[in-house]
């Protein structure tokens, strides 16, 4: 089966991301029978990002991130949308087909435009693109959260069109795969950790970045030798995600008995993140150090999407009554 997914280029991804998304991705792309293509939404992120280098390390970050946390290219087909272009070809033809208040009532579309001073034309195609993106791989099945599913009911709205228009057998009509959010992992202040909370904790920072943020989780203000509730704090409900289970039913214990302050529950936190990620900390660096290797790696993907991208857009194009190759 293929399973596609689309990764957004907001820069490294945090534990929040890493728990929620990532990890579980990499697993699901590991078990056999699964085809996996999962790529970096670059050219999404062009809606927004007008600096070339942060959009370039946003994208860089990204992909160290995922190769640092185990995904393995042979397997999984990963990949940076822009590095195969026929997705911009794709995305026109199927935008002829779009009816344009399928796009114009989109909730994300409205959303997005209420809140920016400059609507521009990509954030109404966003839709377009994204459904090119999983029509050109003949994906399958595509995982995406809540905020998500409009966009694919779009997709199939559009790959429906195309195939009543040019043969039912022109593209995929995919089916989503909507993740309830099966964990939700809290951030310094115990709301959902987020970027625009400002709240995340970043395992590929320095370490002295990441003490900061360690230490600036929010606690009461119970004293040292008060009893304490793991269960209403923030500290230990993150250290019960990343450490082994011993270590939690001992932290537990130090919480209840007193005598344990905040300061020495965030100190271990620390040092469980450390020595857990170790691995992928040197990784990410060593990788974030070395963009010929990310490109390197990234190509491998690249030209294997690239191999079923120009299947389908050979397809698309003899259909729709273009040349299938180019002078
Ligand atoms: P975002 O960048 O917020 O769109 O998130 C990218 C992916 O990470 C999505 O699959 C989210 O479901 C997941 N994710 C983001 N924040 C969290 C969190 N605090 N806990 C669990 N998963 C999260
Ligand atoms: N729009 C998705 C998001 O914001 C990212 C994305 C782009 C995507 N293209 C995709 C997801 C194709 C799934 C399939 O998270």
């Amino acid at each position: 089966m293929r399973i596609l997914t689309g990764i957004q280029s907001t820069g490294t991804p945090h534990l929040g991301n890493l728990m929620g998304a990532i990890l579980p991705a990499i697993s699901m792309g590991r078990s056999p029978g699964n085809d996996a293509f999962l790529f970096i939404a670059d050219l999404h992120s062009f809606t927004t990002v007008r600096n070339p280098e942060v959009l370039r390390e946003n994208t860089y970050a990204v992909a160290a991130a995922w190769l640092a946390l185990g995904l393995d290219v042979e397997r999984v087909t990963f990949y940076r949308q822009s590095d195969v272009p026929e997705v911009a070809e794709l995305a026109w033809y199927l935008g002829c087909l779009t009816p344009f208040p399928m796009l114009a009532n989109a909730h994300s579309f409205k959303d997005k435009s209420a809140n920016v001073n400059q609507v521009n034309a990509g954030l109404f195609y966003y839709p377009v693109l994204m459904a090119a993106d999983i029509l050109l791989y003949d994906g399958q099945v595509v995982p995406v959260g809540k905020d998500q599913k409009q966009h694919l009911e779009i997709t199939r709205d559009i790959a429906g069109a195309f195939n009543r228009a040019y043969g039912e057998d022109t593209l995929v009509v995919p089916e989503a795969r909507i993740d309830e959010q099966l964990m939700t992992i809290p951030g310094t202040d115990g709301r959902k950790m987020s970027k625009s909370y400002g709240n995340t904790i970043n395992i590929f920072l320095p370490e002295q970045e990441l003490k900061k943020q360690v230490m600036g989780i929010v606690t009461d203000s119970k004293a040292l030798e008060e009893p304490k509730d793991p269960a209403t704090d923030n500290v230990f409900q993150l250290f019960r995600l990343v450490a082994p289970a011993a270590a939690v039913a001992e932290m537990e214990a130090k919480y209840r008995a007193g005598g344990y302050g905040y300061g020495h529950a965030k100190k271990e936190l620390l040092g469980t993140l450390l020595e857990r990620f170790a691995r992928q900390r040197a990784t990410f660096q060593a990788l974030m150090a070395d963009k010929g290797e990310l490109d390197r790696q990234l190509a491998v993907g690249a030209r294997k999407a690239r191999t079923v991208a120009q299947a389908t857009l050979a397809r698309v194009r003899s259909r729709a009554g273009y040349p299938v190759s180019h002078p």
